[in-house]
C-alpha cells in the first residue's frame, strides 16, 4: 500500500519512520519531506498547503492512506478535499481543526463545555484590549487568534509588554490576518504537560504523556521556540490527572463539538498546565506535537497503522495501542540564532554515528539533501531521541548521540527533563 505523509518537520519524519517500519511494509511518500524522509521513501516537491497539487497526485497515484502532519493544511481543509475524492485520510476536517485554527473558537468551545481553562476576552480594538489588560493586571497572555507559525503568543510579565504585544498584532499587523483579532487570557500557574489522544469521532484513546521545553535557553529562559526537547512519560501526569483530562477535557470538548455538528477524527493535542493535580487547557492543537511525537512514537510497541485505520473507520479501542515500559528522551539540535535569524545550508556531520548509539534514532526536522550531503534547512534541525531503562539512561544515550553530531553553530539545551530529574531526587 502507498502512504503519503504531508509535511517536512521532525513530526513527519517520526511518522514516516514509524509507518515505514510497519509489518505490512507500505511504500512511503512524503511531501515535501526532508533528508530523513528521503531515506525512507520518495519525497515529492509539493508544499504542505498545495491542496490541488496533492489532490492531483493522489488521483494519479491512489495512495491507500494520507497522513496530514501540520496544522496549516488541516486548517485549510485538505482532509475535506481528499476525503471528498474518496481517499482515506488521517487528520481532522477543517471545522474540527478550528480548535487550533482559531484561539477564540477553542476558548468559546471550552467555555460552553465547562473545560477547565483560564478566563479570556477577545478584541479587535487595541484601546479596548489595553484597557482590559490594565484591569486584569500582569502576567497576562496575548494570543493572535489565527495560525501564526508558533509565534503568535506573548506571555507578558508587565502591562507595558502586554500593551506592546496588543499594538504589534492589531496595529502593526505583525501576524497579518492571523493577528487581526487577539485573545487575552489570564496567566495559568503550574507545570506544563502535553497530552495527546487519538479520536475516531466517538472513542478517545489517550497516548503516553510527555513534557516539552519551549524556551530556547536552559532553565526555561529566553524566547519561545517550537520545542527544544521532550521526554515520556511525564510523572506530573498521574493516573488521576489523566482521568480528569479524559473526562473534563476530551469528553466535554467532543460533546460540545458534536452539539454544533462537528465530528473530530484524528489526533487532538491538549497543551496543559497542571497545578496541584488540576489540569487546565492552555491550547488545543489539531495535530501531533513536535518534539513530543518523537518521544511518544519511540515508545509505541508494534505497528501504528492498525490504530490509524481504526481512527478512520470509527473502530478505535485501547487494545490497539501498547507502550514500551522504557522511558524516552528527545533533544532538539537547532541552528544558532533560532528562533531569530539563522543560517541554512550548513553540512551536518556524523548523523550515521549518532544513529548507531544504542536505542537511538536521529529524527530530521530542518534538513535537506545537497547532492549526497545532509545540510541544515530550518531552525529546528534534528531531534535526537533515545530509549532507556529509566529517564537518566534515555537522556545519557541521547546526549552521547547529540555530542557526536556537528554542524556550524549547532545549539541544544543541556537540561532536557530537568523538572522530572529534580522530582526524582
Ligand atoms: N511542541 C509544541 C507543539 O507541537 O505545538
Amino acid at each position: 500500500m502507498k502512504i503519503l505523509v504531508v509535511g517536512n518537520g521532525g513530526r513527519e519524519h517520526a511518522l514516516a519512520w514509524k509507518l515505514s517500519n510497519d509489518s505490512t511494509k507500505p511504500e512511503l511518500f512524503c511531501t515535501p519531506g526532508n533528508a530523513g524522509t528521503a531515506e525512507l521513501g520518495t519525497n515529492l516537491t509539493l508544499g504542505v498547503t498545495e491542496i490541488d497539487g496533492i489532490k492531483q497526485w493522489c488521483i494519479e497515484n491512489q495512495p491507500g492512506l494520507v497522513v496530514i502532519g501540520p496544522e496549516a493544511p488541516l486548517c485549510a481543509g485538505m482532509a475535506d478535499v481528499l476525503e471528498a475524492e474518496g481517499f482515506r485520510v488521517f487528520g481532522p476536517n477543517q471545522a474540527a481543526a478550528e480548535l487550533e485554527g482559531s484561539k477564540q473558537f477553542a476558548k468559546e468551545i471550552m467555555k460552553a463545555a465547562g473545560v477547565p481553562t483560564s478566563a479570556y476576552e477577545t478584541f479587535t480594538d487595541p484601546d479596548a484590549a489595553c484597557a482590559y489588560v490594565r484591569e486584569r493586571g500582569a502576567p497576562i497572555v496575548i494570543k493572535a487568534d489565527g495560525l501564526a507559525a508558533g509565534k503568535g503568543v506573548t506571555v507578558a510579565e508587565t502591562i507595558e509588554q502586554a500593551e506592546a504585544a496588543i499594538r504589534d498584532a492589531l496595529e502593526g499587523h505583525a501576524f497579518g490576518e492571523a493577528g487581526a483579532r487577539v485573545v487575552i487570557e489570564d496567566f495559568l500557574m503550574g507545570e506544563e504537560a502535553s497530552i495527546l489522544a487519538l479520536i475516531d469521532g466517538e472513542n478517545v484513546v489517550m497516548l503516553a504523556s510527555s513534557q516539552d521545553h519551549k524556551r530556547i535557553f536552559e532553565k526555561d529562559k529566553g524566547p519561545n521556540t517550537g520545542g527544544m526537547g521532550a521526554y515520556s512519560p511525564a510523572s506530573i501526569v498521574t493516573e488521576a490527572v489523566l482521568e480528569k483530562v479524559k473526562t473534563e477535557v476530551y469528553d466535554r470538548t467532543l460533546a460540545e463539538l458534536k452539539k454544533r455538528g462537528i465530528t473530530y477524527k484524528g489526533v487532538l493535542y491538549a497543551g496543559l498546565m497542571v497545578d496541584q493535580g488540576q489540569p487546565s487547557v492552555v491550547e488545543f492543537n489539531c495535530r501531533f506535537g513536535d518534539p513530543e511525537i518523537q518521544a511518544i512514537l519511540t515508545r509505541w510497541e508494534g505497528d501504528m497503522l492498525p490504530a490509524i485505520n481504526a481512527v478512520i473507520d470509527g473502530t478505535l479501542s485501547e487494545d490497539l495501542i501498547e507502550w514500551k515500559p522504557e522511558h524516552s528522551a528527545c533533544v532538539v539540535m537547532v541552528a544558532g540564532g533560532y528562533p531569530g535569524d539563522y543560517s541554512k545550508g550548513d553540512e551536518i556531520q556524523n548523523i550515521g554515528k549518532a544513529n548507531a548509539v544504542d536505542d537511538t534514532v536521529v529524527f530530521h526536522a530542518g534538513t535537506a539533501l545537497d547532492g549526497d550531503k545532509v545540510v541544515t534547512a530550518g531552525g529546528r534541525v534534528l531531534g535526537i531521541t533515545s530509549l532507556g531503562t529509566d529517564l537518566p539512561d534515555a537522556l545519557s544515550k541521547a546526549y552521547i548521540a547529540v555530542e557526536t553530531i556537528s554542524f556550524q553553530k549547532a545549539f541544544y539545551r543541556n537540561d532536557i527533563a530537568h523538572r522530572e530529574l529534580t522530582r526524582m531526587h
